[in-house]
């Protein structure tokens, strides 16, 4: 696969933009780009598990953090 390609999808998915939106301004543009199955395929493959690993080692230093916290965290609720 061609880095490009990946770095187009990962920039439209990170910045929110709609895939199909700007994939079309591109080609009304005259520049050459991926196609929206692409983007899309892309996507479950390897941006949207990118995210979900970021978040999930993210959080896992996040409670490694509360953790170490002098004297400890206690969490409580009202069910709000
Ligand atoms: C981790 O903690 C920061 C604040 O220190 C918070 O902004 C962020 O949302 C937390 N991340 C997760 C995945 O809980």
């Amino acid at each position: 696969m061609p880095t490009c390609n990946l770095l187009l999808s990962g920039a439209i998915h990170f910045s929110g933009c709609l895939a199909t939106q700007t994939l079309r301004m591109m080609t009304l543009f005259g520049l050459q780009c991926i196609s929206a199955s692409t983007f899309f395929r892309h996507q479950r493959r390897y941006t949207i598990p990118v995210i979900i690993q970021a978040w999930q080692n993210e959080q896992a230093k996040n409670f490694s953090d509360l953790k170490a916290m002098d004297g400890g965290l206690v969490v409580a609720g009202d069910c709000r």
